[in-house]
């Protein structure tokens, strides 16, 4: 059985480009997106604004609960992250707000508080949802699961001209160690660990143009007969 609200789960490791995916799949479809990776961001920045120790779990619960977030998409498509009012866009994106990220998500408990906001986003018409778990643990019954992969040095590549983009200072060989770390923490932890699930469509982005693997994607949509703005 699917959910009564079409869901697409896109995962996958970091910079194989599940974000922009997401996006543009979701604008083409008219349907809502997950971020769900920012919300670990988020839990792991609020914890450094607060000073819980990465290692408090119980604190963290708290806090993973207590999270007033707000995600502004202005008609361009560009997203503005807000936390208690404060605009921490750039901050979420950060290298280190991503390991910091890893780390909280290593947790069950956090990982927990954060199922019931996760899937109150699946709403009509439809969802998008980015992450490492979306398939698996938060949206089971999705109608498409894709698993984006990329080689290790394209991931790098696009993560290094993301965070040039947004004038971060940033090198090839720091974020390629940021990236192979992550991977590690990711795929190594107890609960919900990254790896393709048997029900994914798997698809392999390295030197693959963004524009042909959106066109993917909804194909497999379409295939799926999850019901498109375009009907
Ligand atoms: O996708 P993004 O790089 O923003 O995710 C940051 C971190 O959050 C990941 O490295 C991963 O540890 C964690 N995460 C997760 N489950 C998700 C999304 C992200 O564990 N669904």
């Amino acid at each position: 059985m699917s959910h009564a609200v079409p869901v697409i789960a896109i995962d996958g490791p970091s910079g194989a480009g599940k974000g922009t995916v997401a996006r543009r799949v979701a604008a083409a479809l008219g349907f809502h997106t997950l971020d769900s990776g920012a919300l670990y961001r988020l839990v792991g920045l609020s914890a450094l604004r607060d000073q819980v120790a990465l290692t408090d779990e119980p604190a963290l619960v708290q806090l993973t609960l207590a999270l007033q977030l707000r995600f502004d998409q202005s008609p361009t498509g560009a997203q503005r992250i807000w936390l208690d009012e404060q605009d921490v866009t750039e901050a979420v994106r950060s290298e280190a707000a991503g390991l910091r990220a890893s780390q909280v998500a290593a947790l069950p408990s956090v990982r927990a508080a954060l199922v019931t906001r996760q899937r109150a986003c699946a709403v009509v018409p439809g969802l998008v949802a980015d992450g490492r778990d979306m398939g698996s643990m938060i949206f089971p019954n999705a109608a498409l699961k894709i698993f984006l992969t990329a080689s290790t040095e394209e991931r790098a590549q696009r993560r290094l001209a993301q965070l040039q983009a947004q004038t971060t200072p940033a090198d090839l060989a720091t974020v390629t160690a940021d990236i192979v770390r992550r991977d590690h923490q990711d795929a190594t932890r107890a609960v919900a660990p990254l790896r393709p699930w048997p029900d994914a469509v798997q698809i392999d982005t390295t030197g693959v143009p963004v524009d042909a693997v959106v066109a993917r994607v909804l194909q497999l949509a379409v295939d799926r007969g999850i019901p498109t703005s375009r009907g």
